[in-house]
């Protein structure tokens, strides 16, 4: 299945980095990814990058795309599911969900007996390094094979029961933010032992970029890649048991924890 045109119904803070990382591919003119939008401050920035940025007549949007991925907040996605329905060719697209919460059951309610997959990405996707987790309903294996080997060019892709969409929002989408909380506060704790903020920043940056790269790339174990670096007595493994000592982990299991459950208890049924 060839993948030519693709529209995204919503350019806010996830469609928008979609978009970017879709243009990074070289696969795609901006002409052929075509963006739908509510606001207009929104519209001129997508349009001033080149983007076939649309109004959000959703309708008249999708039509000649293959791929459609809607990017919409979960409140908005029933209204929006029900205003492209008529215009869903089910032999020859295939309707995509970034939308949390939403179960393909629901999404099937709204637009019918198509090809539909819901997939949780993050906003990596933008420099093609996301971690996009699929799950598929009423697609064909060459349409399954397609998605995988599109998503795969954005960075990591894997098929996952649809029951573990929401452990997957947690650990994969809220992940990047509790990443990057990690390298704020390193980058802080750099500034206090001497580093510019800037330089700061940098060290840590490339060095979680790193530790996480020895991970994949080895397909070692973390404990594994610590032990390496902490000499007895000496002063990582004093610093990392302080941490310790402190909570770090166990704040860090809690807090996911804690994401989980309120999902949970906001989509009930939402997988
Ligand atoms: N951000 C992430 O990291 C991330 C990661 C994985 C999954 N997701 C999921 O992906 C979805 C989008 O997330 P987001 O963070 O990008 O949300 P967002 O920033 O609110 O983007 C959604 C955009 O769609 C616009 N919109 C609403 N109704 C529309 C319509 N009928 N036609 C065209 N555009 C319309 C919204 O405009 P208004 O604001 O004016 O309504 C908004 O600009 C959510 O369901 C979220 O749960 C997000």
């Amino acid at each position: 299945m060839k993948i030519n045109r693709i529209t995204i119904i919503g350019g806010g803070n996830l469609g928008t980095s979609f978009a970017k990382g879709l243009l990074k591919l070289k696969a795609f003119n901006s002409q052929d990814i075509v963006i739908t939008e509510k606001r207009p401050a929104r519209i001129s920035y997508l349009r001033q990058k080149g983007f076939n940025v649309q109004d959000d007549n959703n309708i008249r949007a999708i039509q000649g795309s293959d791929l459609i991925i809607v990017a919409v907040k979960p409140q908005q996605v029933h209204e929006v599911l029900d205003e492209i329905k008529p215009g869903i060719n089910p032999e020859k697209q295939i309707v995509i969900s970034t939308v949390t919460g939403i179960s393909l059951s629901v999404l099937e309610k709204h637009v019918g007996k198509v090809p539909l997959v819901r997939i949780m990405p993050n906003t990596a996707i933008e420099i093609l390094e996301s971690m996009t987790c699929i799950s598929f309903l009423n697609t064909s294996k060459i349409q399954e094979k397609s998605v995988i080997s599109f998503f795969e060019q954005l960075g990591k892709a894997l098929v996952i029961q649809e029951e573990l969409m929401g452990a997957v929002t947690v650990l994969g989408a809220c992940g990047i933010a509790f990443a990057l909380r990690f390298l704020r506060a390193a980058t802080q704790g750099g500034i206090e032992i001497g580093f510019g903020a800037e330089l700061s920043q940098l060290i840590t940056a490339q060095t979680i970029k790193g530790a996480a790269q020895l991970i994949l790339e080895n397909n070692s174990h973390p404990e594994k890649e610590i032990d390496k670096v902490t000499t007895p007595q000496g002063i990582t493994i004093s610093g990392l048991n302080e941490m310790e000592h402190q909570g770090f982990s166990s704040a860090l299991i809690k807090g996911l924890l804690t994401s989980f459950n309120k999902l949970e208890k906001m989509m009930p049924n939402g997988n």
